[in-house]
């Protein structure tokens, strides 16, 4: 099993960015757990973090010639914007989960709405750095 999980636009900016929303770890701190995670549960992990639509609907495109068997994706901004991200998850086979720091539904109107959720396998949403572990854990129970 090998997992790309992709964060979006200003997820690079995670632990000075309005941390009593998102957190105060960084991304570097965030991807070494996912990657401590992954060899404790024998799942090969890669993180990428991109500011750019195109380099992640590319990423996505590429996922299945890079071997990989599942997608955690963080959209960030681009889950309530992003017909293109959407119609790029709905056209590969690789499972997709999307995931969240904070609990969207529980912010402002727009961001209650994501574009992407409906063609992703499920999301998780709301706990922290954790919604990604978790999602590593839930590949490891549906792919196994
Ligand atoms: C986010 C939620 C989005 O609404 C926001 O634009 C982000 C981060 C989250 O992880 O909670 O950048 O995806």
């Amino acid at each position: 099993m090998k997992i790309l999980t992709i964060h979006g636009p200003n997820l690079n900016l995670l632990g000075q960015r309005e941390p009593e929303i998102y957190g105060r770890q960084s991304l570097n701190m965030i991807d070494n757990e996912i990657g401590r995670r992954g060899e404790r549960l024998g799942i090969a992990t890669v993180c990428r973090q991109s500011n750019h639509e195109g380099e992640i609907i590319d990423w996505l495109h590429q996922a299945a010639e890079n071997d990989f068997t599942g997608i955690i994706l963080n959209p960030a901004g681009f889950t309530h914007t992003s017909v293109a991200i959407r119609d790029a998850i709905a056209a590969i086979e690789i499972p997709v989960i999307e995931v969240h720091l904070s609990n969207i539904s529980s912010r402002d109107d727009f961001r209650q709405k994501s574009l992407t959720a409906a063609v992703c396998r499920g999301t998780i949403s709301g706990f922290g750095a954790a919604s990604y572990l978790v999602a590593l854990e839930t590949f490891k129970i549906l792919l196994n």
